[in-house]
């Protein structure tokens, strides 16, 4: 490692290949991961043993990773900058996780958000990969010692339980081994997305994304379709959660003017809200057309994708084989 890599702060940051990526991961993650790639040490990966969890088809597996990785490309994610890999490229991953889950407890597994809400939304696939993601999810980002992590509102908690993770390893041997991570966003707020359809955040599987490989007709259409109300009654009134949702959107693809614009009339009553989606569905193709273009010729050079996946592999492995092998002898590996 050179010197400069030694003095810059190490991030992680993954995104499962589950689906297309969408604005909730470009403005929740994608976009920091190219403020970040300039100064620091970065490793960005497609999280593909996570998706397992969801048991994807072996027919289908092969092309969501490719579309990630092609997607995560056509963002401005540069591989000659940061570190790009495929997650199960880099086995020594699931040996800290099998470490790693000897010190998870059950109890606080169990505890979690995301495996509660999986419960609930899927209690015919309660598995066990489920319940130790948060563990699959640590090793990720412990395995390169990391500092900061760029993800989403969403992964909070998962952040939390890594931090414990790596305390809890460091106070066990008694060394001071592993950094603890955090979330990061440029110390801003974590992002939350909302979905179009009114409540919650806009996710792969719910059916309110607007994505990155969507057409501009395909954006207009669903952004004139999204949910609001029936208008505001009384001058200076709190928006409702469905119109809280699309100011949140415009927040981030607008121009302040507009958003104060919309805001403006939505206080006087006066607000039409065809036209506040016209001009969100215009500030969001703004922001996916270069995107989109680029996305297919991207797909279309398996010679340059698989170089970028074969360097990635060759540069994780490297700084995770260190890491598991000190981990081994921290823990009392000796060799023969
Ligand atoms: N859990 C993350 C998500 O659902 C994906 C992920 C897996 C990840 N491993 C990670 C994110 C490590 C950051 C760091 O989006």
């Amino acid at each position: 490692m050179n010197f400069l890599k030694i003095m810059m702060d190490t991030v992680v940051s993954g995104i499962r290949s589950t689906g297309n990526l969408h604005l909730g991961n470009y403005f929740g993650a994608v976009k920091n991961f190219l403020k970040m790639q300039k100064e620091n040490n970065c490793y960005f990966f497609i999280a593909d043993y996570h998706s397992l969890t969801t048991h994807p088809k072996p027919d289908d597996l092969h092309g969501n990773i490719k579309q990630v990785l092609a997607e995560y490309l056509a963002c401005g994610i540069d591989p000659e900058k940061a570190t790009v890999f495929i997650q199960s490229d880099v086995p020594e991953v699931t040996e800290l996780y099998l470490l790693l889950n000897m010190n998870a407890y059950v109890g606080e597994l169990e505890r979690t958000t995301s495996f509660k809400e999986k419960i609930r939304k899927h209690p015919d696939n309660i598995n066990a990969g489920l319940l130790t993601y948060p563990v699959l999810m640590a090793a990720d980002i412990i395995i390169h010692r990391a500092n900061k992590v760029p993800v989403g509102k969403d992964q909070e908690q998962h952040l939390e339980m890594t931090r414990r993770f790596a305390r809890r390893f460091n106070t066990i041997y008694e060394v001071d081994y592993f950094p603890e991570p955090d979330a990061y966003n440029f110390g801003m707020e974590l992002i939350k997305i909302p979905g179009l359809d009114g409540s919650g955040k806009m996710g792969k599987s719910e059916g309110n994304g607007v994505f990155l490989a969507d057409t501009p007709a395909d954006i207009r259409k669903k952004v004139m379709r999204a949910v609001t109300d029936a208008g505001p009654t009384s001058p200076g009134q709190e928006p409702s959660e469905p119109v809280k949702n699309l100011f949140t959107l415009m927040n981030v693809v607008s121009d302040p003017s507009t958003v104060s614009y919309f805001k403006e009339k939505h206080a006087s009553c006066e607000i039409r809200y065809g036209e506040l989606k016209k001009q969100l569905a215009e500030d969001i193709i703004k922001v996916t057309e270069p995107i989109h273009a680029r996305i297919n010729d991207i797909l279309a050079d398996n010679g340059f994708l698989a170089k970028v996946v074969r360097e990635g592999a060759e540069k994780a492995r490297a700084s995770a084989s260190k890491t598991v092998m000190d981990v081994r002898e921290i823990i009392g590996y000796r060799p023969f």
